[in-house]
Parts: structure tokens; sequence; C-alpha cells
């Protein structure tokens, strides 16, 4: 598929100024990417569950341009401020984007985006992030030419957008669950664009927990940019490949059928196979830190006590995702606050559960281009 398209551009006398509003969820893979090729193409399918508290909420205002120049016009504050290195990402990201969308070099854009999350919570924020901006650039599209033909369509180029600035984030334009890469029995499914699976996911994970303990606020020593980029020499990535595609029909399966111990029993098997993979890249490198492991010790051991099915996952980082469904919710909650305070930085965790997906917000009418 291709969206390339030289015709949308603007007579910039006729544009009106104004601004159009996404707030866009993170979401935690379940069976996780790791390793890309081509433009932006994953290695093996994924799927995830859509957060709803950890959000971005980005405001994309447009104007004509005096002059139209080589690049794209853009400035981007984060939180209120100019922030200088989300303002050079972002320019380059609508630059790849000059083939589809060829209007962007005649606008003159402001981005305002602010995060749910603290800053350097350790989260990632390029999901929720890269999403409420492609959510935003299809809306725009739209306020410029003609509607999407339809609400698929719009999200379906929005996921493709937001993949091309950053993986993960294609699959947060769904909720509450969504899959990105081929999977055999899932006719839509595509490597170019995730696709949403909310009529495939049993209730007991529609309202499932994700309760994030932050071991660490730090700064990541190797970025996920430069992981995926290790495992194209990774001696064990073609097996893995194979293994995460299995992995994401298996999951397909568990998410239907609401087993939430065979869920568990791939959630923490991909946490730690994730983990092995940097460890076994060249240069190795380590993102769990003692912490991690005191939290993932600690839970197996409260497991074997109680029954309770509380389980781990990671992402790039120290940080530890407790998933729960909401029936146990009050008795994890006690666990944690009596137990696993203690190996969070500042005593930190922050407690989201399963999401809706992004929605439109109405413009603040203070904030101008
Ligand atoms: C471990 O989506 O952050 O969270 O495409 O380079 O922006 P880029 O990488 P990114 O990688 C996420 C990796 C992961 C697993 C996952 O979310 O599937």
């Amino acid at each position: 598929m291709t969206y390339t398209n030289p015709a949308l551009t603007v007579v910039s006398d006729e544009v009106t100024p104004g601004a159009l509003r996404w707030r866009s969820p993170s979401n935690i893979a379940l069976v996780k990417y790791w390793g890309k090729h081509g433009n932006q193409l994953p290695q093996n399918a994924s799927v995830s569950l859509t957060l709803d508290a950890a959000a971005t909420d980005t405001t994309l205002h447009y104007r004509p341009r005096r002059e139209t120049g080589a690049g794209v016009d853009v400035t981007l504050y984060f939180h209120g401020k100019v922030n200088e290195g989300f303002t050079e990402r972002t320019r380059r990201f609508l630059e790849g984007l000059l083939p589809i969308y060829p209007f962007l070099r005649q606008l003159s854009l402001r981005i305002d985006t602010t995060n749910s999350f603290p800053h350097s919570a350790g989260i990632a924020s390029s999901a929720s992030g890269m999403s409420a901006l492609a959510l935003c650039l299809v809306s725009l599209e739209e306020a410029l030419f003609e509607p999407l033909p339809n609400a698929d369509a719009f999200f379906r180029k929005a996921s493709y957008l937001a993949r091309l600035g950053s993986g993960s984030a294609c699959r947060s334009v769904y909720g509450p669950a969504a899959v990105w890469g081929t999977v055999s029995g899932l006719p839509e499914s595509s490597e170019e664009y995730a696709v949403g699976i909310a009529d495939r996911i049993h209730p007991v994970f529609q309202s499932y927990h994700d309760d994030i303990l932050l071991v660490s606020r730090s700064e990541k020593s190797v970025s996920s940019r430069a992981g995926h980029g290790l495992m194209e020499q990774n001696p064990y990535a073609p097996a893995r490949y194979a293994q995460a595609n299995q992995r994401t029909r298996e999951m397909l399966d568990i998410l239907r059928r609401g087993d939430t111990e065979k869920f568990g029993q791939v959630l923490e098997s991909e946490a730690l196979t994730l983990h092995a993979l940097m460890m076994s890249s060249q240069p190795y490198y380590t993102l769990i830190e003692p912490n991690t492991l005191h939290v993932i010790n600690i839970l197996q051991q409260y497991r074997r006590e109680t029954q309770h099915p509380v389980h781990f996952t990671l992402d790039a980082g120290p940080n530890v995702h407790l998933l729960y469904p909401d029936a146990i919710a009050e008795d994890v909650t006690r666990f944690i606050q009596d137990h696993l305070l203690h190996f969070c930085e500042d005593r930190q965790y922050l407690a989201d559960r399963v999401g809706k997906g992004p929605h439109q917000l109405k413009v603040d009418e203070t904030s101008g281009v």
C-alpha cells in the first residue's frame, strides 16, 4: 500500500488558520517488537494492550506559511516550553512524510504537547506522542481536503503514519488491543500499520490493570532505536522472529479465551526474552537493574502463596509492569504498597489499566499560533 499523493497541496491564500487536538495513550506490548527492516517495518508480529492514564495530549496549530521553504516549518512546545530536541525529531519525521503530505511544506506548524505522566518517569513517550501527532495529521488532512471514507480508513492511515515515527506507536491508535505485523488467520493484519482487535478480547482482559513500578527514572543507556539495530547481527534473531510470530498467534487465542494463566506465562517469557536479546547483542548490554529482579522474585513468591494471576512484563528498561484482572485489584494494590514500593525510585508507581484508545478533544481556545 502507498499513501504517496503529490496532489495533496494547498493554495496558501485559501487556508484559514486552525488547530486540531488528540489525546492518545501509551500501550504495553505482550509480544514484543524487537528488530526492524526497511523503513520502520517490524521483523515480527507483536500484540499490545492499550493503556488509559499514560497518554499524550497534542494540539497541532497550522496557518499558511509566508514563504514555502524546502523543509517543514515547525516548533514543538513540550509542557508550554519550546523543546529543541523534540522539535528536531518532529521536523525530521514530518519531512519524511512529505511524499504523503506535500502540503506540510506550505504551512507553519506549532505543536503543543503534554504527557499525563511525569517527565523522566522512565516511561517511553514515543508511542503516545507519535500516535497523538499522527492522529492530528490525519485530522488536518480532513480539514484541508476530503474526509477519509470511514473511521477504519482514518485510523489505518493514522496508524501507518505513527509507525513511521515510532514502531510501537502504530498500535496506540486502537483500544483495547492491537496487532502489528502479518499474522496468519488475521487477513487484515499488515506490517505497514496495526489493526484493532477489540472484538477478539475476552472481557477479563478489557478491564485488566497495568501498574508500572518505577524502579529507575534515569535515561536509558541504549535507546530502543539502537537496540533494534543491534538485532541485525544477533545470532538468535531468526529463531526469535519465528518464536514471536508463533507467540502472537498464541496470544491472540489466549486473549479471546480469557485464559489469565497462559497469558501470564507468555507475557513473562516475552519480557525475559527481550532482555536476553539485549544481553546477547554485540556490544552486549543490560537495562534491568538489581531491583527489577527483586520485584520479579517477590512477585513470583506472592503468586505461589496467593495463586493470584498477577504477572510481570518489561519494556526496554528496568521498570516492571504488573498486569492483573480487576477482580484482585484491591489485594494487588496492598501487596505493591507493602512489599514493592521499597524497590521503586522515590517509592513511585503509576496505576494504569486497559483503555478504549485515543479520542479527539476540543481545542483550548486560549492557545493560539
Ligand atoms: C521494547 O517503538 O520505541 O517497547 O520504532 O525505533 O521507535 P522505534 O522503537 P520503539 O520500540 C519498542 C520496543 C518495545 C517493544 C514493543 O513495544 O513492542
